[in-house]
């Protein structure tokens, strides 16, 4: 009885300061400081604020709960704060922000629908998503991170385009470990001819996976394996490229690294790293 007592008054105090404990929702009167962190339903994703390798600056990301070095997505990739004075809050307008000591404006998310009664939440795939609690449906965001990916691609993360809206989710690599900002490389679907996965340095072409034929890319062997499946999505409205575990207890990604590697790359349990499953160059072998 006494610890239920403690716990509702620490929770109290908590609340009070505004100091995040173990949750995956923000509201307008929540807010994340520098420290604080979002844990997803299912534990497998964190938000928070971290420092690139022996970096000093702070940048808000998403990471793995297994392997907190491994940092799937950067909000303020390009700009990053020089202290620990970030603080993310959602706006009463449905809109995230990520303010610096002074409360200046450093990254914005943004949206084209005010929510009644907005909320912010790390699902357990690592998609940061913004919806509205007054509407019905749970799977429909007004904004949402994997919209807006960095060098990672996860599991049922559409890569490629919205034609509706004209948004392109591609991947770019970082400029250095120690610096998110958009690097050199990118991978992404042209849309040119039969669309096709490519990879590029800065503005041109350098390796082309494949085209899509229906089956899988012709460039590349389709692997056969136990671990996931991946899908091409062809219509009038979008054009994606998209993959998902087979067996949701297996961690798997696929980036593009600073230096022109690719990889797909799979967390192994008995020795607590990662494996590299399948790896390229977008410079070509
Ligand atoms: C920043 O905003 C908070 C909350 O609105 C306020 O308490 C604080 O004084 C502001 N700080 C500065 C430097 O303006
Ligand atoms: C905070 O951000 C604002 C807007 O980006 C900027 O003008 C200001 O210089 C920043 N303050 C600090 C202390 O970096
Ligand atoms: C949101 O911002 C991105 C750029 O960061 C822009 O491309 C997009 O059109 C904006 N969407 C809306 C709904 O304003
Ligand atoms: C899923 O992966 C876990 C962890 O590697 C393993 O223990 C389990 O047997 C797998 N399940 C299936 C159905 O393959």
């Amino acid at each position: 009885m006494e610890a239920i007592t403690h716990l509702f008054v620490y929770s109290f105090l908590f609340s009070l300061f505004g100091i995040s404990i173990a949750h995956d929702t923000l509201t307008p009167r929540q807010s994340i400081r520098d420290g604080g962190t979002l844990v997803s339903a299912g534990g497998s994703f964190q938000l928070g604020f971290f420092s690139p390798g022996n970096s000093k600056t702070r940048y808000l990301g998403i990471w793995y709960t297994i392997s907190s070095e491994t940092v799937v997505w950067v909000a303020n990739r390009a700009a990053p704060l020089n202290d620990h004075s970030g603080v993310l809050k959602v706006t009463d307008y449905g809109v995230l922000v990520l303010l610096n000591s002074t409360n200046g404006t450093v990254w914005s998310s943004n949206t084209s629908t005010t929510p009644q009664n907005p909320v912010a939440k790390l699902l357990d795939t690592g998609n940061l998503v913004v919806g509205d609690r007054n509407d019905g449906n749970p799977g429909k965001f007004l904004w949402q991170s994997f919209d807006y990916p960095c060098d990672t691609h996860l599991p049922e993360m559409k890569l490629g385009w919205n034609l509706v809206s004209g948004l392109d989710r591609f991947l770019s690599s970082w400029k250095s470990t120690e610096d998110p900002s958009p690097g050199e490389y990118s991978v992404r679907i042209d849309l040119r001819g039969l669309p096709q996965r490519v990879n590029m340095k800065g503005d041109s072409i350098k390796t082309r996976p494949g085209s899509w034929n229906g089956l899988g890319f012709t460039g590349r062997r389709l692997r056969p394996n136990q671990v996931f499946d991946y899908e091409f999505v062809l219509n009038a409205k979008e054009v994606y490229y998209e993959y998902k575990l087979l067996n949701t207890s297996v961690f798997s990604r696929f980036v593009v690294n600073p230096s022109s590697i690719t990889q797909r790359l799979m967390w192994m349990d008995r020795t607590q790293s990662w494996e590299t499953f399948l790896t390229s160059q977008v410079l070509g072998n």
